[in-house]
C-alpha cells in the first residue's frame, strides 16, 4: 500500500488510525489498540486534547510530578514539573531542602519588555524612509488602538517603535523593530497580531514587508534568582573545598563550549518541566535562553559564582517570556492546577519561580558532579527502576539496594543478583 496520501487531514481520527496502522505496522490491530490505549475515557476531555493541534491520534503522556519546599523571597512553593528523565524532581527537591535551611531562594524581575520586528526591504534614500516614517509613526500606533485597547487597561501594550538600518548586514534591510509589555500573557498572538496591521499600514511602493513576527531573544525581559550562604562549618555553611570545587565548575563552564552547553542542558532539565507543567511555551524560552548564553559572542554559562568575604554566591540571570492567562495555561485543566498550585502567580511571580528552579537544577548538577559524580543517584534510580520491572517485593528492594551500594549497576548484573536473591529468599 502507498506510504504517502493526499488529504490526510479530512479523514476521521478513526480512519487516519486504520491508514496509518495499516501502512506502517506489521501487525496493525496491535498499534492500533496501543494509540487507542491513551486515549482518555472521558470524551470531552479527549476531544479538548485533539483539539490542541492537527492529526491528532492519540495522547502521549509524560510524569507529572512535584518538588515541595521552594522557599522563594520567604514564601513555600510546591513546583510542578513535567519531565521523563529519572532524578531531575529528585534534584530539584533536595536542593530546595539544602536551601530552605541556609536562606532559601531571592529572585526579582529585572525588565519585562518585549520585541517584535517587521522586516522590509528599501532601496531608496535612507534619509528619505527616515522622513515617512517619523511622518507615519503616530498612525503605525493608532491603526493598532482596536487590538491594544485592552491590554493598555492590564497596563500594557506598545511601549516604542523604531526604525533600524540594517544595511551593513544586508543590502537594503531595514526593520521596524517594536517593543512591548505584554503584562501576564506571554503575548504571542497580541504581538504577532500587532505587527501584521503595522505591516500592512507602513508598506508602500518603496517598502517591501519580507515578514511581520516577534522575537524569541528578549534580552529586556529578565530575572535574576540567587542563594548565598557563609562558608565555614557551621550548619547552615557549606565547607571550603565545595565552594572552591564549585566555583572552579561554573568558571570551567564560561571558559569552554563543550560543558557550557552540558551546564545549561540541566539548568534546562528544571526549566522546560516548570514551562511545560505551566502550559507555557519551552521552545521559545529554549531559543531565548541559548541565545543569551551566547551574548557575548561565545556560548556561556547562564548562571555565575563568586566567594567573596567568605561568602559563597551562586545566581541566574535569564530572559524569560511566560504567561499564566491565555494560550494553554488556562485550556490545559493541568496547567491551571499547576498555576493554582503555585497560588495564581502573575507572569512576573512564574519568571522567578522558574529561574528559581533552574539554578536548583544547576546546583545539583555541578554539587554532583564536583563531589560524588553525577552517576550515584542515576544509578540508584537505574536500580530502581530496573528492580520494578522485576516485580522485586519490598524486602528483595532492600536487599539489592544495599548489595549494589558499592558495586557497578547493569541490567543483566542486577537481573542475575535478583534471580539469585529470589532463590534463596
Ligand atoms: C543531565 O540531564 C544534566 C547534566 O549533564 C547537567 C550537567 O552536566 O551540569 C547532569
Amino acid at each position: 500500500m502507498a506510504k504517502n496520501i493526499t488529504g490526510f487531514s479530512k479523514l476521521t481520527k478513526n480512519e487516519k488510525i486504520t491508514w496509518l496502522t495499516q501502512n506502517f505496522f506489521e501487525n496493525s490491530k496491535e498499534a492500533e489498540v496501543e494509540l487507542k490505549k491513551y486515549w482518555n475515557t472521558d470524551e470531552q476531555l479527549q476531544q479538548l486534547h485533539d483539539d490542541f493541534t492537527e492529526n491528532t491520534l492519540s495522547n502521549f503522556y509524560l510524569p507529572y510530578g512535584v518538588a515541595p519546599n521552594f522557599l522563594i523571597n520567604g514564601k513555600y512553593y510546591t513546583i510542578p514539573m513535567v519531565i521523563e528523565e529519572s532524578s531531575v524532581v529528585a534534584a530539584a527537591s533536595l536542593t530546595a531542602k539544602f536551601w530552605e535551611t541556609r536562606g532559601g531562594f531571592k529572585a526579582s524581575v529585572i525588565n519585562t519588555e518585549k520585541i517584535g520586528q517587521i522586516h522590509f526591504m528599501y532601496q531608496g534614500e535612507k534619509e528619505d524612509l527616515e522622513a515617512y516614517f517619523q511622518q507615519k509613526k503616530q498612525d503605525l500606533y493608532k491603526v493598532t488602538e482596536p487590538l491594544t485597547k485592552n491590554m493598555k487597561k492590564r497596563g500594557g501594550g506598545i511601549l516604542d517603535i523604531e526604525l533600524r538600518d540594517k544595511t551593513a548586514s544586508l543590502n537594503n534591510y531595514y526593520q521596524l523593530h517594536i517593543t512591548f509589555e505584554t503584562k501576564d500573557s506571554m503575548g504571542a498572538n497580541f504581538i504577532n497580531s500587532c505587527l501584521e496591521t503595522i505591516a500592512k499600514e507602513f508598506e508602500n511602493d518603496d517598502i517591501e514587508v519580507i515578514m511581520s513576527i516577534l522575537s524569541n531573544y528578549i534580552p529586556n525581559c529578565l530575572v535574576k534568582a540567587e542563594v548565598q550562604c557563609p562558608i565555614g562549618i557551621g550548619e547552615k555553611s557549606i565547607s571550603q573545598e565545595f565552594a572552591y570545587r564549585f566555583k572552579q565548575a561554573v568558571d570551567i563552564a564560561n571558559a569552554e563550549v563543550h560543558r557550557a552547553v552540558t551546564h545549561n542542558k540541566g539548568i534546562m532539565n528544571g526549566i522546560d518541566a516548570v514551562i511545560l507543567a505551566t502550559g507555557n511555551d519551552f521552545r521559545a524560552v529554549e531559543a531565548g535562553v541559548h541565545a543569551y548564553a551566547a551574548k557575548n559572542g561565545s556560548y556561556q554559562s547562564l548562571t555565575h559564582c563568586k566567594i567573596e568575604n567568605n561568602t559563597f554566591y551562586f545566581w541566574i540571570e535569564i530572559p524569560l517570556s511566560l504567561g499564566t492567562v491565555g494560550g494553554l495555561t488556562s485550556l490545559h485543566p493541568l496547567s491551571k492546577f499547576s498555576l493554582q498550585l503555585l497560588g495564581k502567580p502573575t507572569a512576573k511571580e512564574l519568571m522567578k519561580i522558574v529561574a528559581v528552579v533552574g539554578l536548583a537544577q544547576n546546583f545539583a548538577a555541578v554539587r554532583a558532579l564536583t563531589t560524588t559524580g553525577i552517576q550515584k543517584g542515576h544509578m540508584k534510580m537505574h536500580l530502581t527502576n530496573i528492580l520494578k520491572q522485576l516485580g522485586a517485593t519490598e524486602e528483595q528492594k532492600e536487599y539489592l539496594l544495599d548489595y549494589f551500594k558499592n558495586k557497578t549497576v547493569t541490567h543483566s548484573e542486577v537481573t542475575k543478583a535478583y534471580e539469585e536473591y529470589a532463590v534463596k529468599s
